[in-house]
């Protein structure tokens, strides 16, 4: 094994660079939340890290479950040969995807209540669940690398036998969750840009990352026999591309059909052409058509330049289809432009790095390109040397931790300064008054049509319905029912709109209006302003006592905040109405029963034809 070559050092520097500086991006995005680290909004909230890490890092990574059904499944031998490379690339992909959903999920630290809360309604607790097993799948398909240096033969050997279920375990989960991560998307019919929407996405995704995989794996196989001087056997590798071209062949197929059947060659060709046009025919260009005319001819498919220009347009091309499914074809819909900023770039490919760190780390210690002689052998003569005492010295205290120390000094204050340089730059919430938009759908306006930002998504609210229901279950009379909702109201009204203290979407706002009470009491010589005015409003029991005294007979609902005192912010619109609506929704007896049709948004929500 050859090692130490100035190229490799050279990458190596490299790689620790970025890695270096994701690690200092990831704190940052820990303390500073998303909105700091990012440039996703409310309207385009994915982003770099889930799409190009997580959606397309998994088409990336998915060589690993198809080398293993080629060899295991299907018993063509000859791949052997590349089998535990495939499967490390599945497992560090996995991995660093895996690592990437971390910081892109607002709350990371529930990461781990899909495990225990299931939804299983949920395409993304699906995806959840399928990557994190298959990624334990691979975990174990590469056990054998370890306990083969050891001697415990009979361990390995069992490892072995029971690998074909592993193997089959592997191929079910990767299936389920490619397509689940394509269903990801088909929940959002009138906003992906048809181009890319369709109801055939899910085998679509399946079916363009096994090409795309099996291509990722020829070119890394390519690199890293340049990197580590290691013979490339070009009938394997051909024999790779033959099956990319195969799949790539069917997604073609589907593609085409899709078009036709759901009538869309107008995007394409005309005469509905747009930018995302132009986009479609780079992307399609690169990821098809490309690498199949590379390798389906035998004569570029059988030379090494063909294999990496090949190979290296359908890696380009999956990463393109990814992100303009993911990201780019929303930007119409959502009349506004995603372009991720230096630290999500930076995060997202300093976690591609560090996992490339830990890959060469492998290859150069373990047997990665071919399996070691005979099983269970750990006296093999080979020139792979399991880590050394003295090893183990030069990479912690050595001339290896010298150079990674000083790539740490200069990297994190560098880091560090552009990524405050950002994130303490104007951070503007978006502002979203709500609108006066309750309608009657009936004349009596007995049902509410609530549609809090014209939005044209409303949700009609069977408004006297609910008092009825209130009367009649819980025996209430009807000016009773009015507090279940209307829990607090302005001066001298018993049932006030809640926008009119919720009045943003999303944002809090102040229910009190200092101004226009001082304007009040100016004249009033009878009232301490001074001493008003010095009153703590954001302890919530002074608040509290302090509204109180004025409003305690007016303002209907206030009484009920003596307790636990009162906050001057009223919450935005959009979770008070959750907030309200399905608490007491779920709470209610009968409608566990119909859990399915509360947890389900539609049960609430409709959307104008
Ligand atoms: C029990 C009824 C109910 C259920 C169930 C419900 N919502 Fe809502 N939601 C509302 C109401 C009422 C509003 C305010 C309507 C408006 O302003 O358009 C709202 C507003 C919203 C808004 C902001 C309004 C907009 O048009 O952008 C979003 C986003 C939203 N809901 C998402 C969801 C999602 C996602 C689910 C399912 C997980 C869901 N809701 C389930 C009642 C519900
Ligand atoms: C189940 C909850 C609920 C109950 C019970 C309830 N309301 Fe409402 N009410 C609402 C919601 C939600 C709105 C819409 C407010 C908004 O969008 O700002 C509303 C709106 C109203 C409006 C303005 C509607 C319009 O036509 O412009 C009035 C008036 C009103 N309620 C009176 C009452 C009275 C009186 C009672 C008691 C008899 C009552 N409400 C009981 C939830 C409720
Ligand atoms: C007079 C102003 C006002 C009106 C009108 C109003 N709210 Fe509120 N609401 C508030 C304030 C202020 C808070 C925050 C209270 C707190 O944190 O102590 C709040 C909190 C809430 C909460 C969070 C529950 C809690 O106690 O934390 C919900 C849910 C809610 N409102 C629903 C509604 C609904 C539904 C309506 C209309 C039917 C409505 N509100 C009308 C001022 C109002
Ligand atoms: C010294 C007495 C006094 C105190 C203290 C006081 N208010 Fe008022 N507030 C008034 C008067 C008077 C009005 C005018 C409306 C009316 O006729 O009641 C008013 C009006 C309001 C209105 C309605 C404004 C509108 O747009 O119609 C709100 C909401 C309100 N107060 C909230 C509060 C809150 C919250 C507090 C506690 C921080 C508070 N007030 C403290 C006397 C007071
Ligand atoms: C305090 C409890 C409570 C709150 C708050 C509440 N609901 Fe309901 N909701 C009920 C009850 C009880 C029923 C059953 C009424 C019936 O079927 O007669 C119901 C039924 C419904 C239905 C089905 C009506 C039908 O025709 O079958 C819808 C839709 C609904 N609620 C939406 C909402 C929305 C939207 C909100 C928030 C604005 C809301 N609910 C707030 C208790 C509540």
């Amino acid at each position: 094994m050859v090692t130490g070559r100035p190229v490799l050092e050279g990458i190596k520097t490299l790689l620790w660079i970025f890695f270096i500086a994701a690690l200092v991006i990831g704190l940052g995005r820990f303390f500073f939340g998303l909105g700091a680290a990012t440039n996703m909004t409310d309207q385009l909230p994915w982003g770099f890290w889930k799409v190009f890490n997580m959606v397309a890092g998994a088409a990336l990574a998915t060589s690993g479950f198809v080398v293993a059904a080629i060899i295991y499944i299907f018993q063509m031998e000859k791949y052997k040969s590349v089998a535990r490379f495939s499967i490390l690339v599945g497992f560090l992909g996995y991995g660093s995807s895996l690592v990437a959903l971390l910081f892109d999920i607002g709350l990371p630290h529930r990461g781990w209540h899909p495990f225990f809360m299931w939804n299983p309604h949920s395409f993304l607790f699906e995806v959840f669940w399928c990557v994190s097993i298959y990624w334990f799948v691979t975990a174990f398909e590469l056990l054998p690398l370890i306990t083969e240096r050891f001697p415990f033969p009979k361990f390995t050997h069992f490892i072995h036998e029971v690998m074909l279920p592993a193997v089959i375990l592997g191929i079910t989960l990767s299936t389920m969750h490619h397509s689940s991560l394509g269903s990801l998307f088909m929940v959002s019919p009138t906003r992906l840009h048809p181009l890319w929407y369709s109801l055939w996405i899910p085998p679509e995704f399946f079916i363009s990352a096994m090409g795309a995989g099996l291509s990722v794996i020829v070119l890394l196989q390519i690199i890293m026999s340049w990197l580590y001087k290691q013979e490339i056997n070009m009938k394997v590798l051909t024999g790779l591309v033959k099956g990319s071209a195969g799949f790539l062949l069917l997604y073609l197929v589907i593609k085409v059909a899709d078009f036709t059947v759901n009538d869309k060659w107008n995007f394409v060709f005309g005469p509905d052409i747009t930018w995302e046009t132009y986009l479609f025919w780079v992307e399609s260009l690169l990821q098809v058509i490309i690498p199949l005319a590379i390798f389906l001819y035998p004569k570029t498919r059988n030379s090494i330049e063909g294999l990496i220009f090949g190979t290296t347009s359908a890696f380009i091309g999956i990463v393109m289809h990814r992100l303009n499914t993911g990201i780019v074809g929303y930007f119409r819909s959502a009349e506004s432009v995603y372009v991720p900023n230096f630290s999500e770039l930076l995060l997202g490919l300093g976690l591609i790095c560090g996992a490339g760190l830990v890959f060469l780390f492998l290859l150069e210690r373990f047997y990665i390109f071919k399996e070691p002689v005979s099983h269970g052998d750990h006296h093999d003569s080979s020139d792979i040397e399991l880590w050394s005492s003295a090893e183990a010295q030069t990479v912690f205290l050595g001339s290896r931790a010298k150079k990674v120390g000083i790539i740490a000094v200069i990297v994190i204050p560098i880091t560090w300064f552009f990524f405050r340089d950002q994130a303490t730059g104007p951070f503007q919430p978006i502002v979203q008054p709500v609108e006066a938009s309750i309608i009657g759908v009936d004349p009596l306006r007995e049902v509410l049509r609530i549609d809090g930002n014209l939005a044209n998504e409303f949700v009609d609210f069977p408004h006297k319905k609910h008092q009825e229901a209130f009367i009649k279950e819980y025996g209430m009379i009807a000016e009773e029912t009015c507090v279940e909702c209307h829990h607090l109201n302005l001066p001298n009204d018993n049932a006030s709109n809640c926008r009119l203290c919720h009045s943003d979407m999303q944002l809090k706002t102040a229910i009190f209006d200092p101004d226009a009470h001082i304007q009040h009491f100016r004249a009033d010589p009878e009232f301490d302003i001074e001493a008003f005015m010095k009153t703590d409003l954001s302890d919530r029991r002074k608040g509290f006592e302090a509204c109180f005294d004025c409003h305690e007979e007016n303002m209907k609902g206030l009484a009920a905040y003596a307790v636990k005192g009162f906050d001057q912010e009223a919450p935005g619109f959009k979770d008070v109405m959750h907030g309200s609506c399905q608490t007491c929704h779920r709470q209610r007896e009968e409608d566990r029963a119909k859990a399915d049709d509360n947890s389900n948004c539609l049960f609430c929500h409709k959307i104008n034809p």
